[in-house]
């Protein structure tokens, strides 16, 4: 499915729809937070795209919030594409754009539902949904964050089990996947860290932290952890929550990478304190990367390590 746009027009697309359901034009703009140098779907300007194409993200606020911001920037009357797969947001997609006051036509696909459409000239209630989707203080948690960002609304137990582990760290490190800075704080409590690193993949995780982790010990980048970063050299410490989820499905490459990373990015003697779920095969890749690994607990599901250079 394409949707036809002329070459000088300004087309989105919002993740990476499958090829063979989605074939947005190459040029296209992409606006997916989790895609590090995109372009915030907030910044565009109102009625400013021709044309979009989003692969919906699964949370429910999450994505009745982007879709509402994408209808926004939409100009009246432009063609767009809307899908995602059945069990993660695809059955609801029709009625949640029908909500918004638009007329779709809806295709079953290889496991996806595929709403396609032209932007009303009113939309409804999409307000409501940038109100709920949006970044807010979470009085639970004491700190700013938004819907879609990784345990947006609790804290993580596996990360509460490594902050109460950490031992009092020193020097320069990183947090990988820092999410909203719940980590960072445990860190920046000990007064021997003269740099911290935070590095997430998602653009709304490093907006929260930003407003979390005041300090001017802290630098924070929006990246992709997969992919070489010189920065991140002859550090102390790292410590992470190691994600092994990618766009909703498990993934454990995607912990054995920050696993590689973090490896690579400390000096000889520095450490790197990991939690990670028990189910997942880590310490073959630990014990091959690092010189020491210990298990420090393993409880409720969870283990927290300790992996010397
Ligand atoms: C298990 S969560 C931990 C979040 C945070 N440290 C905490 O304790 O709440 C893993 C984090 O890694 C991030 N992430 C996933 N893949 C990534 C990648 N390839 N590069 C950088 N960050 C990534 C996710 O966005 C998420 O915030």
């Amino acid at each position: 499915m394409t949707l036809h746009t002329e070459s000088t027009q300004s087309t989105g697309v919002y993740g990476l729809p499958p090829a063979e359901l989605a074939a947005p034009p190459a040029n296209a703009i992409q606006l997916s937070p989790l895609r590090p140098g995109a372009t915030a779907l907030e910044t565009l300007g109102e009625a400013s795209l021709d044309a979009l194409t989003m692969l919906a993200p699964p949370g429910t606020l999450e994505r009745r919030h982007a879709m509402a911001l994408a209808l926004k920037a939409l100009k009246p009357g432009a063609p767009f594409a809307v899908l995602a797969p059945n069990d993660k947001g695809g059955t609801r997609i029709a009625k949640e754009l029908k909500a918004f006051g638009c007329v779709t036509s809806d295709t079953a696909k290889r496991h996806h539902r595929i709403c396609i459409g032209m932007r009303p000239a009113v939309l409804t209630g999409v307000d409501d949904a940038l109100a709920d989707g949006g970044p807010r203080f979470v009085e639970a948690l004491g700190l700013w964050s938004q819907p879609g960002i990784f345990s947006w609304d609790r804290i993580d137990p596996g990360s509460e089990m490594l902050a109460q582990h950490l031992p009092a760290l020193s020097g320069r490190g990183a947090d990988f996947g820092c999410g909203l800075g719940y980590l960072a704080h445990a860190v920046l409590a000990s007064t021997g860290v003269q740099a911290l690193s935070l590095v997430d993949i998602d653009r709304r995780a490093i907006e929260a932290a930003k407003r979390n982790v005041a300090d001017p010990r802290v630098t924070l980048r929006w990246a992709d952890l997969r992919e070489a970063d010189e920065s991140l050299k002859a550090l102390n410490f790292v410590v992470m929550n190691a994600p092994f989820h990618d766009g909703g499905a498990e993934d454990r490459s995607l912990g054995q990478s920050f696993i590689a990373r973090a490896a690579e990015a400390l000096r000889v003697g520095g450490a790197a304190w990991i939690v990670a779920n028990r189910h997942l095969p880590y310490e073959a890749m630990l014990k091959a990367k690092f010189k020491r690994v210990t298990t420090v607990i393993s409880q409720d599901g969870y283990k927290v390590f300790e992996a010397v250079r």
